[in-house]
């Protein structure tokens, strides 16, 4: 037995079909109109957006980059003209030098208080580290640096050394934010000497990896560096390819106040030449 209640005869039923067929079918002229129109509406639509596409002012990436043959990988300015999206109105901040508007695969670029990189800036072949070596999920990095960091990490663990990335890449709304807060809540000299302005952190290019350890409950310290994993980290990073890039007493060359939980991925030959002489990466460069 069906659990709904069937109203009306069998008959009543058949000629309840018929009527609601005819009604139904001088509705359907209805839709059909209307079927008509909309056909119409989303044409003119469609027509619209193409053309706007095509109008667009700017050009694609590839345009960009083919178009600049000289050195396409970084715009140098000239007089005052502003650098590519950068917020201008944070006070102190130094002129730039020059800007980094895409990624070309050099392990050796420079990004610090002079030199930055576009606002819409993104690395190429980024790789989100595996949860079992980050603080924190969905922390990217370039994938060399990553696979150094892996050798690295397993190297260290080895020999019960135990300690995971915590800050990767940063995106230049990220940065700002960060920014934003170290001025919040520190004086305007400290924060310029602890956090890099939107558009001008090494985090941004992908080759720079904060990094911290239970035994510091996650934190970001100069204690780091007295703790057995920062000082592991100091004494091998560049076997793997890692600068330790704000080191102390080095603070006027770097813009940076000392950081043993920042490094930067630079390539083995390079890391290990930086590291063994004791210099800053704008040092070896040869560039401020
Ligand atoms: N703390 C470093 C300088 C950064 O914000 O990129
Ligand atoms: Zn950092």
């Amino acid at each position: 037995m069906s659990k709904y209640h069937r109203v009306g005869s069998e008959a009543g039923d058949k000629a309840e079909i018929k009527r609601s067929s005819k009604v139904r079918y001088r509705i359907n002229w209805k839709r059909f109109a209307v079927f008509i129109l909309l056909v119409v509406l989303v044409l003119f639509l469609c027509i619209k957006g193409i053309t706007g596409c095509v109008n667009r002012d700017k050009p694609d990436d590839g345009s960009v980059k083919k178009d600049n043959v000289a050195d396409p990988s970084t715009v140098e300015l000239k007089g005052d003209e502003p650098p590519t999206g950068e917020d201008t109105s944070i006070r102190g901040i130094p002129e730039l030098k020059d800007v980094l508007t895409y990624d070309d695969g050099d392990l050796l670029v420079l990004v610090n208080k002079y030199h930055g990189v576009t606002r819409d800036y993104e690395p190429e072949g980024m790789v989100t580290v595996e949860m079992s070596m980050a603080a924190w999920d969905d922390i990217q990095i370039k994938k060399e640096a990553y696979d150094a960091f892996v050798e690295m990490f397993n190297d260290a663990a080895a020999q019960g050394y135990s300690f995971c990335i915590c800050s990767g890449y940063r995106s230049y709304e990220y940065q700002q934010e960060l920014f934003e807060n170290a001025l919040a809540t520190q004086s305007e000299e400290e924060a310029h000497m602890f956090s890099a302005y939107p558009g001008r952190s090494e985090h941004h290019t992908g080759l720079a990896i904060d990094i911290t350890s239970e035994s510091m409950d996650w934190a970001l310290s100069q204690d780091f560096a007295s703790y057995p994993e920062g000082q592991w980290l100091d004494e091998h990073c560049q076997d793997y390819g890692f600068i330790l890039r704000y080191q102390k007493g080095k603070e006027d060359i770097t813009g940076y106040q000392y950081e043993p939980w920042h490094f930067r991925y630079v390539g083995k030959e390079v890391a290990k030449d930086i590291m063994s002489r004791g210099i800053t990466f704008e040092e070896y460069l040869g560039e401020n």
